[in-house]
């Protein structure tokens, strides 16, 4: 049992088991640093409004400082039941009575829509550079590997070839999508709630524009029972850190199939591997392996919060604690994965031999040799079919398309004549597809160049 801290109107203290289901201060205490920040900007409003006096301001600050430089050096003893009334309760013990009158016009309604802001913001600004960081590595393995020539795959299935650098750079576009995401929900995360109150609205003349901006702010909220029980900002973060981990997912897949001898299109640094307990020949890409894994626990937290989110009743609920471990779960989570993608890309090693050797059977070209039919005047359709034949022929004599003579073509359509055989080169399949986003080297070295000039100049 312990003394009600925030109301008189209680006979009975709490039950300790309420308390331990009520707060939020293990995880909350995170919030400490902006909690602080917005109680200075909320007692100079005050004096601003004459609420307090100059003195009392002062004296408010400079306790407030005291706090934080306790916490920071971790002396701080936490208690129940959060960051707000943890503060300002050693607020109070240290500065008196006083303390008391820092929460005028406040409520913990629009206080915590505040710190989450403060902190998501910080937050988002710091998984940016780390994405952008993260993008440079991606780029960089894109560049170095100019020229190799890799199978591109359609249901997993040998397609058609392309160029490495190709294919790294379609994560390029959809990491830059990610950075997009992240400054565009950036955006809605802000905006100022503070002078929402419980719900309807504080009744003193707080300046809220002035508030705003010395958090740095870029607006403030337009009504109070939102300003109180929106969440869109956190769900929005959620869901666009959800599809980068889908991404990071994606690309983790290729790695671990890369990596494995069945591909052995790359080796990862020792130092980005793990052995195993009981074989001692095994190499494991557990960080791609992890990767892949912790995007379902990102995936969790998107669906945790909406699931908070949809019966709730305007404004604020008790539920709405439970944004916070999905937040700062998944910030965790995808700081964690992109720093150490980046090293990872960097040093692992590309096989570009057996890249190669890979586009040699499968039928890569197989649409060349259609495509070069068409250009003879035969409907796709037909030559698709032609080729097809062709195809099987092949199979069933353990040749491929570069194996065949002329005569042999020809067997499959007059319209086949000599020059099938430079029509059907790996090389020349790939630098035919010069159109804008396709795979030729003159498209590709197009689109590097870019991609490295946007990474040199730090835009997404
Ligand atoms: N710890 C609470 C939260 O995170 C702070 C707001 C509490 N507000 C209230 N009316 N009980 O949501």
């Amino acid at each position: 049992m312990t003394k009600k801290l925030l109301s008189g109107r209680f006979k009975k203290t709490t039950h300790r088991l309420v308390d331990e289901f009520n707060a939020s201060i293990s995880f909350d205490k995170r919030l400490y640093k902006f909690d602080i920040l917005g109680s200075i900007a909320h007692t100079r409003a005050l004096q601003r409004a004459r609420v307090l006096t100059k003195n009392e301001a002062a004296r408010i600050i400079s306790g407030l400082k005291a706090v934080e430089r306790e916490i920071t050096s971790g002396k701080f003893r936490f208690t129940p039941e959060d960051i707000h009334t943890a503060v300002e309760k050693r607020l109070t013990e240290k500065i008196g009575p006083l303390g008391g009158k820092l929460h005028t016009g406040r409520s913990r309604n629009d206080q915590v829509a505040l710190d989450v802001r403060l902190y998501l913001k910080d937050q988002i600004r710091e998984i940016v550079w780390l994405l952008h960081k993260f993008k440079a590595s991606v780029v960089e393995v894109a560049d170095k590997n100019l020229g190799v020539i890799m199978p591109g795959y359609t249901h997993l299935q040998r397609a058609q070839p392309v160029y490495l650098t190709h294919h790294l750079l379609a994560y390029y576009e959809m990491f830059t999508r990610d950075t997009e995401r992240f400054f565009d929900c950036l955006k809605r995360t802000d905006a100022m709630p503070l002078g929402s109150g419980a719900l309807a609205g504080s009744p003193y003349n707080l300046d809220r524009r002035v508030i705003a901006m010395e958090l740095g702010f870029a607006r403030i909220t337009d009504n109070s029972i939102d300003g109180v029980s929106d969440r869109d900002f956190a769900v929005e973060f959620l869901s666009t850190a959800a599809i980068m981990m889908m991404h990071l997912s994606r690309l983790s897949e290729e790695i671990i199939l890369w990596a494995s001898q069945e591909f052995g299109f790359i080796e990862l640094s020792d130092a980005f591997s793990t052995g195993s307990s009981i074989m001692p020949q095994k190499k494991n890409p557990d960080v791609a392996e992890l990767a892949r894994g912790k995007t379902g626990r990102v995936y969790g937290n998107l669906v945790a919060l909406l699931t908070v989110m949809k019966g709730l009743p305007l404004a604020y609920n008790k539920d709405m604690q439970e944004d916070k471990e999905p937040l700062f779960d998944t910030i965790d989570t995808v700081k964690g994965a992109l720093r150490v993608f980046a090293p990872m890309l960097k040093t692992m090693k590309v096989n570009k031999d057996a890249m190669r050797e890979a586009t040699k059977s499968g039928f890569l070209n197989a649409t060349d040799a259609a495509d070069y039919l068409v250009k003879k005047g035969v409907p796709f359709r037909d030559a698709h079919g032609v080729v097809g034949a062709v195809v099987a022929h092949c199979i069933n004599r353990g040749k491929t398309l570069e194996d065949l003579t002329t005569v042999e073509w020809k067997g499959f359509s007059k319209e086949f004549g000599p020059d099938i055989k430079g029509a059907v080169r790996i090389e020349r399949s790939v630098n035919s597809r010069k159109i804008h986003g396709g795979t030729a080297v003159t498209e590709v070295a197009k689109r590097l160049k870019d991609a490295k000039a946007e990474i040199k100049k730090g835009c997404c």
